[in-house]
């Protein structure tokens, strides 16, 4: 018996939501295999700061500290944008990511290929792409100081810093090119090394420490350009390796190969000193919770990602994957998702069929 301790964290909007979906799985998962999952629920995000005062109270961060893995659903809603930037729940987030040491974090784009209509762009293009944007977490321009807005020179300043020091860069360059290796063997390393100076030294650590590997190959793309490759000829991208800010906006636009930003779970890992965190890439979709409407896949195949990376289970990932396949060619489908000719389902009940598609 495989005993896991696992702090879920669903926070706001639909995050509830698409927790229950996910902890529905989990159940099954125990009956069927040979695990016991201890679930220890907390508050993080908005929620916390109503019960709070703080997005990150400090017994979820023990809680998740403890944990082998930190499941989260969603965080925010307007109603806290007023706050200090202190105060909001955005912080508890990358709060959360240093503090577990978060620093890689890896956003599969996976088609499935009953979604291929689904997609704004043209099945052509996007047929066989398959593509793991690597994100750097922990740093840069979320992170850099100084930063602030302060009165210069007589009127109001804004302030960032995008900030990344070599040994930043190298070890997420390691677990880039350790990913490839697993893959198609190939590494885009995005910056934008034609003006930025910190892009400059990126681009000279992460080839420096391609030549480590020497069976993957490297490219290097401007930001501005990987933008349009990626709508352009998605499929060229293997592992799509960048800094924070850059990998925020490129990961909502390669969400979108699938048919939705509904559809992309996320792994953010570090060295291992602390547990990995697993979490869908889309919001709390405010607008959308509590209608029994939201798309609870991305956070099915969190938990599967959860298996694959922290419980070192491949088959248990692969047995979710496959559910979440079976019940999009058998036409069912959420809202962002829906077609003419499939059938609407609920957020309960796909996560119902997820489980009745589930087959050890
Ligand atoms: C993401 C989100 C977060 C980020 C926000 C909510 C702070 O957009 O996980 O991509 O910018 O990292
Ligand atoms: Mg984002």
């Amino acid at each position: 018996m495989k005993t896991k301790k696992i702090t879920l964290l669903s926070g706001d909007g639909i995050g509830p939501e698409v927790s229950i979906e996910a902890e529905k799985l989990l159940n099954l998962i125990e009956k069927q295999f040979d695990y016991k999952f201890e679930i220890q629920k907390k508050d993080f995000g908005g929620i916390a700061i109503d019960n709070h005062g703080i997005p990150f109270p400090e017994d979820t961060k023990n809680s998740c500290k403890t944990s082998d893995a930190v499941l989260l659903a969603a965080i925010g809603s307007p109603k806290y944008d007023s706050l200090p930037r202190e105060k909001r729940p955005e912080t508890g987030l990358l709060e959360l990511r240093r503090e577990l040491k978060a620093f890689a974090n890896l956003r599969p784009v996976m088609l499935f290929d009953p979604l291929l209509d689904s997609s704004t762009l043209k099945k052509e293009i996007l047929t066989g792409t398959d593509l793991m944007v690597i994100r750097e977490l922990t740093g840069g321009l979320y992170f850099g100081k100084p930063k602030g807005i302060e009165v210069k020179h007589g009127e109001k300043t804004g302030f960032n810093t995008m900030l990344y020091t070599e040994s930043e860069i190298r070890r997420i360059a390691k677990i880039a090119f350790e990913i490839a290796r697993k893959r198609r063997k190939k590494v885009i390393s995005i910056d934008k090394a034609n003006v930025l100076d910190v892009s400059q030294l990126w681009r000279d650590v992460v080839i420096s420490v391609s030549k480590d590997y020497k069976d993957i190959a490297l490219e290097h793309m401007l930001v501005d350009n990987a933008a349009m490759q990626l709508i352009k000829n998605p499929r060229q991208f293997d592992v799509l390796l960048t800094e924070n800010m850059f990998g925020d906006i490129l990961s909502d636009e390669a969400s979108m190969l699938t048919g939705s930003i509904g559809m992309l779970p996320s792994a953010s890992i570090g060295d291992g000193t602390y547990p990995a965190i697993y979490e869908p890439i889309h919001g709390s979709a405010p607008d959308i919770a509590r209608k029994n409407l939201a798309n609870p896949l991305a956070m099915i195949l969190s938990v599967a990602m959860m298996f694959k990376y922290s419980f070192n289970d491949k088959n248990t990932y692969e047995v979710i994957f496959k559910s979440v396949t079976k019940v999009l060619e058998t036409g069912h489908r959420t809202k962002d998702i829906f077609q003419e000719g499939t059938k609407l389902v609920s957020t309960n009940e796909m996560g119902d069929l997820v489980c009745q598609n589930l087959v050890m």
